[in-house]
């Protein structure tokens, strides 16, 4: 298996996709006693000629061993917005896809929003240093206000490397192997409590 990691940056995302994210339902898997993330899930299947077909039954699953915090639980999710799926399809999975050997694989998708209110933390990765489960990973920043922290790190097997760390930024994006790399996002605070904070990303899944 290929050991990497690529940064990479997108373009052309329209203002109604970024604004797709304010009408996001809440993510009712948290454990916090106060919310702070919303979410949306969609799986795709593409094949070799990338063709995809977006699937409409979607529980997303991960073994208690993967995802200590969310682990054995069908959670479900509503789905991403048709027309946000078509604009993912088209300016960003191309850009995830061309990075990954050749391959079937299906997808899964995850629109979220982490946010702080009245000077809560945004947990973004509750889990800790984590694996997914998949064969490799990718995180799409779209949009972040008001926030200080979610500094994001790729880490090697030991556990303790940290080979790339940055706090991404709107339209940077970033492929990684999700056998080999454990990762983490840490929480972030509002920079000022007046105002909403938010980090809104897109993660993507292929196995
Ligand atoms: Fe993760």
């Amino acid at each position: 298996m290929k050991k990497f990691y690529k940064l990479k940056k997108i373009n052309n995302i329209s203002q109604e996709l970024t604004l797709s994210f304010q009408k996001l339902p809440l993510d009712s898997y948290t454990k916090a006693n106060y919310d702070f993330r919303k979410r949306r899930f969609s799986i795709g299947k593409f094949n070799y000629n990338k063709v995809i077909h977006w699937y409409t039954n979607n529980v997303f699953f991960q073994s208690l061993e993967i995802n200590s915090y969310n682990g054995n639980l069908n959670r479900n999710f509503e789905n991403i917005d048709d027309n946000v799926l078509k604009e993912i399809e088209t300016q960003i999975l191309p850009n995830i896809i061309c990075e990954l050997p050749l391959s079937e694989y299906q997808v899964g998708i995850h629109q979220i929003r982490v946010f702080s209110e009245d000077n809560t933390l945004g947990l973004v990765a509750p889990e800790g240093i984590h694996q997914d489960g998949f064969k490799f990973l990718a995180i799409c920043c779209i949009a972040k206000k008001n926030i200080s922290g979610a500094i994001t790190q790729i880490i090697d097997q030991d556990k303790i490397t940290i080979v790339y760390e940055k706090a991404l930024n709107p339209f940077d994006l970033i492929i990684f192997n999700d056998e080999i790399f454990y990762h983490y996002t840490s929480s972030f605070k509002s920079k000022n409590n007046k105002i909403e904070s938010y980090r809104d990303v897109f993660v993507f899944t292929f196995k």
